[in-house]
């Protein structure tokens, strides 16, 4: 896995048992994934808010509920890498880099825009996390792989309830 962003971070003392010389590169991977769960938090929480049309009500409750999905998940992710001894920053060293969650359609109006919107996001959220799966394996960190893989498999069932909408 990349290591960049793992030099100079702060770290406590942990007696958590994990790799000690993988700690480090687990805890960047841990707040990666954590600011993507946030930005991706407040978003459906922004979708929550403004979504109109005749299905208002349903969409309405179908986001806060994919959001409030969201807040447990940012505070398990959170909190898991706070326990290995690092501070929970919410930074993704390849966000400026690369692609990730997409802003740019916060403007969007009418029910479908923001339903593809929302799948997309939710479903590359999804897709980072199953790549951390296999990351925090090999960095020798079950608990961590468990945490990825439980948050995953909800995410899986959230797109599945959002897409849904969008299918014939
Ligand atoms: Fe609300």
């Amino acid at each position: 896995m990349s290591r960049a962003g793992t030099s100079a971070v702060r770290m406590y003392k942990s007696s958590v048992g994990v790799p000690d010389e993988n700690r480090q590169a687990i805890v960047a991977l841990l707040n990666a994934r954590l600011a993507d769960s946030v930005d991706l938090r407040s978003q459906v929480k922004w979708a929550h808010w403004n979504v109109k049309g005749m299905h208002f009500i349903q969409l309405h409750e179908l986001f806060d509920s994919v959001a409030a999905h969201l807040e447990d998940q940012t505070d398990t992710i959170a909190e898991r890498l706070v326990a290995l001894g690092g501070v929970a920053n919410g930074n993704n060293p390849r966000s400026r880099s690369e692609e990730r969650i997409e802003r740019s359609r916060l403007n969007c109006r009418g029910r479908a825009s923001q339903l593809k919107w929302l799948v997309h996001n939710v479903a590359h959220h999804a897709d980072a996390l199953r790549t951390a799966v296999k990351e925090a394996g090999d960095l020798g960190d079950d608990i961590t792989v468990d945490v990825f893989t439980t948050i995953t498999r909800e995410l899986d069932k959230d797109l599945w309830f959002l897409e849904a909408h969008l299918q014939a």
